[in-house]
C-alpha cells in the first residue's frame, strides 16, 4: 500500500547540538586516537600537550573533515586519523599563536606559555606538527601528503604576513583578508577537501568541499575577531581585546578607522601604534559609534552564505545538513 507518511522529511540543516550528537560516534574515536598518539617519553611533551588537548575545544576541524567524508558515503576508519592529523595542527599552531599574541588564556585555563613559559609553548608546538606529519604519512597518501604540506606552509605564511601588518594602522580589509585566508581559512579548506578525497569523490566535487571549508574559515576568524570585542572572558574562554594589546588589525577595528573623523582617527591610529590595551574602552566606543561589528557580522555572513552555496551538489544526508548547520553555527556562535 501506498503510504505518504514513509515520505523522508528533506533534512536541511542542522543545528550544533544535532551536529554534535551526529557526529558523536566518530568524533569519541578521533579524541582516543588523539590521546593515544600524543604519548612521548619525555615528561614535559605529555604535559604541556595533555593540558592543552584535555582543555578541550570545539573539535571544529576534525569535525568537519568527518562530517565532508560521510555527507559524500564514507564508511572507513582513515578518516578519524585524518582528523587527528588536523586537530594536532590546529593544536600546535595555537601553542604558537599564544605565544605571539602574549596571550594568557586559552580553553578557559592559563595558556600553556603562561604556565610553563614560552620555550617550551613553542618546543611542544613543535612536537605536535611533526607528530601529526607521523599520522598523516601512515596512511601513504600523497594527494593527503600534498594537500596538508601545502596548507601548514601558508599557515606559517599566514602568520608571517600577519606580524607584518602588527600595529600598522593602515592595514585594510584587503589585506585583513589575505591574513585571515592563510592563517585560518586554509586548513577549514584542507579539512573538508581531505575528507572529499578520502571519499573518492571526484576534481568538482573536492573542489566544492575546499571552497566550503576556505569560505567557513573565513566566516569563523571574522566572527573571532568580532568575539575579541563583544564576548567576555567567561564564555569565551580567551580574554578579550587581546587583539588590541597585539595591535592586530582586525575587520571591526579597520571598519571603525576608516568612518572614525579626523581626530578620533588620529587617536585609534595612535593606540594601535603602542598595542595600548588600557585604551580597550575608547576603540569600543568608536567601534560602537560605526556599528563596525555589525559590518564585520555581515562580512561573516556573507562568507557564511558563500560556503553553504558551495554544498548545493551535495547529496542530501544528515552529514551534508550538518554541515550547512556549521555555516550558521560560525557566525551565531559564542565561543
Ligand atoms: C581558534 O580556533 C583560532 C582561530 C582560528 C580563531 P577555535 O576557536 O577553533 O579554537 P578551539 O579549538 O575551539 O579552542
Ligand atoms: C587565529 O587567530 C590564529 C591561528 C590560526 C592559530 P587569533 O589569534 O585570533 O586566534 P585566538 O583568538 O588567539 O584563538
Ligand atoms: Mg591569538
Ligand atoms: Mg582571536
Amino acid at each position: 500500500m501506498h503510504n505518504m507518511n514513509t515520505a523522508q522529511v528533506r533534512p536541511t540543516q542542522l543545528d550544533l547540538p544535532a551536529i554534535q550528537a551526529f557526529a558523536a560516534p566518530d568524533m569519541a574515536a578521533v579524541d582516543a586516537l588523539i590521546r593515544r598518539r600524543l604519548a612521548s617519553d619525555v615528561l614535559l611533551i605529555n604535559q604541556v600537550s595533555e593540558y592543552i588537548i584535555s582543555a578541550g575545544g570545539k573539535r571544529l576541524r576534525p569535525m568537519l573533515l568527518l562530517l565532508a567524508a560521510r555527507a559524500l558515503g564514507y564508511q572507513g576508519a582513515d578518516a578519524h586519523q585524518l582528523a587527528a592529523v588536523v586537530e594536532f595542527i590546529h593544536t600546535s599552531t595555537l601553542l604558537h599563536d599564544d605565544v605571539v599574541d602574549e596571550s594568557e588564556l586559552r580553553r578557559g585555563r592559563k595558556t600553556a606559555n603562561a604556565v610553563w613559559g614560552n620555550a617550551a609553548s613553542v618546543l611542544v608546538g613543535d612536537f605536535l606538527y611533526s607528530r601529526s606529519f607521523q599520522l598523516m604519512v601512515e596512511l601513504e597518501s600523497m594527494p593527503v601528503q600534498q594537500i596538508l604540506a601545502d596548507t601548514t606552509n601558508q599557515i606559517a605564511e599566514g602568520e608571517v604576513l600577519q606580524l607584518l601588518h602588527v600595529r600598522n594602522p593602515d592595514t585594510d580589509e584587503a589585506a585583513y583578508l589575505r591574513v585571515i585566508e592563510r592563517k585560518t581559512a586554509i586548513l577549514f579548506a584542507a579539512a573538508t577537501r581531505l575528507g572529499a578525497l578520502l571519499a573518492g569523490a571526484d576534481a568538482a566535487t573536492q573542489q566544492a568541499l575546499h571552497d566550503y571549508g576556505l569560505a567557513l574559515g573565513y566566516a569563523f576568524q571574522i566572527a573571532d575577531d568580532v568575539l575579541d570585542y563583544a564576548s567576555d572572558a567567561q564564555t569565551l574562554g580567551k580574554n578579550l581585546g587581546d587583539d588590541l594589546a597585539e595591535g592586530k588589525m582586525t575587520l571591526p577595528l579597520i571598519h571603525a578607522m576608516q568612518h572614525a573623523g579626523n581626530a578620533t582617527g588620529k587617536r585609534l591610529r595612535q593606540i594601535v601604534e603602542n598595542g595600548d590595551v588600557s585604551a580597550l574602552p575608547e576603540v569600543i566606543a568608536a567601534i560602537n559609534a560605526h556599528d563596525s561589528l555589525g559590518y564585520s557580522r555581515a562580512r561573516a555572513a556573507e562568507f557564511a552564505q558563500r560556503a553553504e552555496a558551495a554544498l548545493a551538489a551535495l547529496p542530501d544526508n544528515e552529514a551534508s545538513a550538518a554541515l550547512r548547520g556549521l555555516a550558521h553555527y560560525a557566525l551565531n556562535r559564542e565561543k
